[in-house]
């Protein structure tokens, strides 16, 4: 884990107020697993002691890529970086998704920006191994399909793709998923999460969440981020430290 000012290179913008920003981090970019998130100071002077939970979203050479869109102050900082600015990152943390299982495709399921950190995955995974993206938004304009392949596209208000949730299209390719052994991965909203672990566990197929939650620490020691576990040993987990990836039939969603 390390705690590094890194130098912002450029913002850009995709479509529907989403952006990325490329930032220069050797020792990150290194260390850095596909799931794992970083906690991110982004000014001297606007809440220095909070920083902001962001997943990685891609790796190339020495640079990392974070998506996100405008929320609060902190986003809106950091929308404003410029390349040569720095932003102070605290990282990799947690734990990210496992690629290694035994599985033959991989079923990315993301809401909105919950496709943040599927590019890097989708670099990650073994050659060995298919992948095929279900994207979801409730209209058109919170589709994120960037760095996805194989994408099928659901909306609730029918805009783009198929109408209906992403757990309806999921539904609708049941065919498909029930051919060859399939493991999922997703990260949106928790309503989608909720669905997911029901999905998953009526049709016995292996999944893995990552979830959110409010942070402070980013590493386990304010017990800032409880998440309920469903093993009798611990009645709760800590999303940053033990997450933010979880098998989703070990947390209460
Ligand atoms: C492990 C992890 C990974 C994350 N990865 C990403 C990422 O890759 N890209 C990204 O854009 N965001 C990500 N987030 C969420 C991100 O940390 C928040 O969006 C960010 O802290 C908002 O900061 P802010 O100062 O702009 O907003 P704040 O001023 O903190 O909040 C502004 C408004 O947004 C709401 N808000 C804050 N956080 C969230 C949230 N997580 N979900 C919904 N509403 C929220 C607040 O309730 C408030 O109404 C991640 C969170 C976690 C825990
Ligand atoms: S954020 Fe401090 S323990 Fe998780």
């Amino acid at each position: 884990m390390f705690i590094v000012k890194s130098l912002v290179e450029k913002t850009i913008e995709l479509e529907n107020n989403i952006l990325v920003i490329k930032v220069y981090s050797p020792e990150i970019s290194s260390e850095i697993k596909p799931g794992q998130f970083l906690n991110i100071r982004v000014s001297e002077t606007y809440s220095p002691l909070l920083r902001r939970p962001f997943s990685v979203c891609d790796v190339e050479g020495d640079f990392i890529f974070l998506m996100f869109n405008v929320l609060g102050e902190g986003t809106k900082i950091l929308a404003q970086k410029r390349k040569g600015e720095t932003i102070d990152i605290l990282g990799p943390l947690g734990h990210g998704f496992n690629l290694d299982d035994d599985y033959q495709t991989a079923v990315i399921v993301a809401g909105g920006l919950g496709a943040a950190p599927f590019p890097y995955f989708v670099k990650k995974l073994p050659n060995d191994k298919r992948i095929i993206s279900f994207v979801g938004g409730k209209t058109n304009n919170e589709v994120i399909t960037y760095g996805l392949k194989n994408i099928l596209i659901s909306t609730d208000d029918g805009s783009l793709g198929f109408k209906g949730t992403v757990i309806d299209l999921l539904n609708e390719n049941l065919e498909i998923l029930n051919k060859g052994k399939i493991k999922i991965f997703s990260c949106g909203p928790n309503a989608m999460l909720k669905a997911i672990k029901e999905f998953s566990i009526k049709n016995n197929f292996e999944c893995e969440v990552s979830i959110e939650s409010a942070m402070a620490c980013g590493f386990g020691i304010c017990q800032g981020c409880p998440v309920e576990s469903t093993s009798n040993k611990e009645k709760y987990s800590l999303v940053c430290k033990d997450g933010p990836v979880f098998n989703v039939r070990d947390i209460v969603l």
